[in-house]
């Protein structure tokens, strides 16, 4: 830009700031690197995380109580929750009322768009490029390229813990693409 100044008459002191924070960035990163997963090793259960899991959050950023889910959800419901690294995950209701083992991924496998759910069509349907996904996730029109990714529902302490899903996806038979 015009107004910048040229680096020439950067003063020095601000050079000296800049070799600094340079330096300073070069050196600590790598520590914080190291000291990451020693921290994390004591970081006690509850505080989101539960052996590999994370407990499913509602839209106010509450943990998920499963009881009182089930009263205010009615059967073939699919919620929105906060799920695993924050991503978007529908909490499903059965047809019998019970709270369905798994949730699914609300991520579009094309370019990534959250999937509304459509009741009137029992389907996910993606807005913006009009792929479909059955009431399970299971891809079943294009352009998205794999189903919606899937994640185990638990019930820990009355409370909806989300756990990665490493096993086959037993919509497809197939190896799950997401781990
Ligand atoms: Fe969903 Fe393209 S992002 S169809």
């Amino acid at each position: 830009a015009a107004s910048s100044i040229p680096a020439d008459r950067v003063p020095d002191m601000e050079k000296r700031k800049l070799m600094n924070l340079l330096l300073l960035g070069a050196i600590s990163l790598p520590t914080v690197g190291m000291l990451v997963p020693y921290g994390a090793f004591f970081v006690p259960g509850g505080g989101g995380n539960a052996g590999g899991g994370t407990y499913a959050k509602d839209k106010l950023g509450n943990d998920v109580i499963a009881d009182e889910w089930l009263k205010t959800h009615g059967p073939n419901d699919r919620t929105l929750t906060q799920g695993l690294k924050g991503d978007p995950t529908y909490l499903v209701v059965e047809a019998d009322k019970t709270l369905a083992t798994y949730g699914i991924n609300a991520v579009c496998t094309h370019l990534g768009c959250v999937v509304p759910w459509n009741n009137a069509e029992n389907k996910f349907i993606c807005p913006c490029h009009g792929s479909q996904y059955n009431n399970q996730g299971r891809v079943v029109r294009g352009p998205a390229p794999l189903s919606l990714a899937l994640v185990h529902a638990d019930v820990d302490d009355g409370k909806v813990l989300f756990v990665p899903w490493v096993e086959t996806d037993f919509r497809t038979g197939e190896n799950p693409w997401w781990s």
